[in-house]
């Protein structure tokens, strides 16, 4: 059995499942499941999948290093949907990735991967300041360059299960037909899109298999973690097939919250990811095997029968 550990912090989570599902199925590695209540139901099965659970949170350095003790590398990521992480403000989640990077260095850990997103103030040249999510995210890979940690950076498209988490899709009512509803998207935008669960989870995998052996292609590289580049029309079309009842995108005007409705007006006006071939060729030359939208969208029919 393995004896090289994995930290996959926000395991009971979208992302970190998805990392630990991967790292289970693979025998590389052991995943060490990070949350800050280890006898939750989602924490208990992954400890029946035979992941190790260990109690920690972001907001405290020591719990950080405890339960880094003896571990290889870390999946870190911060969430920023948490009401206790975003009622300590704007850079909270800033703060946590800090205490992440410290944790990870004063335990000698030896590869981290963040997962992080766009600095849109910067990529907007100062239009998009409010999207303090992308922000704070980026302001920690500087952080983590400055460490001296070996990372590499792992940027994220938008969740397909963003359909039912953020109910992104939803039923007409009195009818057959489901909309897809983004705030602020132009309809012919790209938008880029990972299914989490099966896509995720292998981006990270295969960089921690190759961050020693493939040193120079995998260490303080940024990596682009999307299944396809769609605008959601074309989505909407693909859906439709898949699930056998008509789909239209519509895009509506306000979230009501400012900075949500930033990040998809950012997203819709410069693009996630606009400088690269998606999906990423140097993470499928590294054995990952994206999925299309097709799959997606046939895999998901149950959900909108
Ligand atoms: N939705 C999208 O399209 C999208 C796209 C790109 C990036 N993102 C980013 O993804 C992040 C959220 O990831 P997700 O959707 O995978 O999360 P999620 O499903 O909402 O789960 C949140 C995870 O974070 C953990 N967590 C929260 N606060 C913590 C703390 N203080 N200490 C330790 N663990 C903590 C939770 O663990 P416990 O509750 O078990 O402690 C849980 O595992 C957000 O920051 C968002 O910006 C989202």
């Amino acid at each position: 059995m393995s004896s090289r550990i994995v930290a996959v912090f926000g395991a009971t989570g979208t992302q970190g499942s998805s990392v630990v599902q991967a790292i289970l199925l693979d025998g590389t590695f052991i995943p060490r499941a990070i949350t800050r209540n280890s006898n939750s139901e989602k924490a208990t099965k992954l400890k029946a999948l035979g992941a190790e659970v260990a109690q920690a949170d972001l907001w405290d350095i020591d719990s950080l290093k405890q339960v880094l003790s003896g571990v290889e590398a870390v999946y870190g990521v911060t969430d920023y949907y948490d009401p206790k992480n975003s009622a300590q403000g704007h850079n909270s989640e800033m703060l946590l990735g800090k205490n992440l990077v410290d944790a990870a260095k004063a335990t000698h850990v030896k590869y981290f991967i963040w997962s992080s997103l766009p600095h849109c103030t910067k990529v907007s040249n100062g239009k998009y300041l409010n999207v303090h999510h992308f922000d704070n995210k980026a302001n920690v890979e500087d952080y983590l360059r400055d460490s001296g940690v070996p990372h590499s950076i792992l940027h994220n498209g938008w969740f397909s299960e963003n359909l039912w988490n953020y109910n992104n899709l939803v039923p007409v009512p009195d009818s057959d037909c489901l909309e897809l509803t983004v705030p602020r998207y132009d309809p012919h935008s790209p938008q880029y899109i990972i299914w989490v669960e099966r896509d995720l989870g292998q981006c990270a995998l295969a960089l921690l298999k190759h961050y020693k052996d493939c040193e120079s292609e995998v260490l303080s590289h940024t990596f682009y973690a999307a299944s396809a580049k769609l605008s959601y029309t074309q989505f909407a079309s693909i859906l439709q097939r898949a699930l056998e009842k008509p789909v239209s995108f519509v895009s509506s005007a306000s979230t009501g919250m400012q900075e949500l409705d930033d990040m998809y007006a950012f997203q819709s006006e410069f693009g996630l990811y606009p400088y690269t071939a998606i999906p990423d060729p140097r993470l499928i030359n590294l054995g990952v095997k994206f999925h299309t939208m097709e799959e997606f969208s046939r895999e998901i029919k149950s959900r909108y029968a």
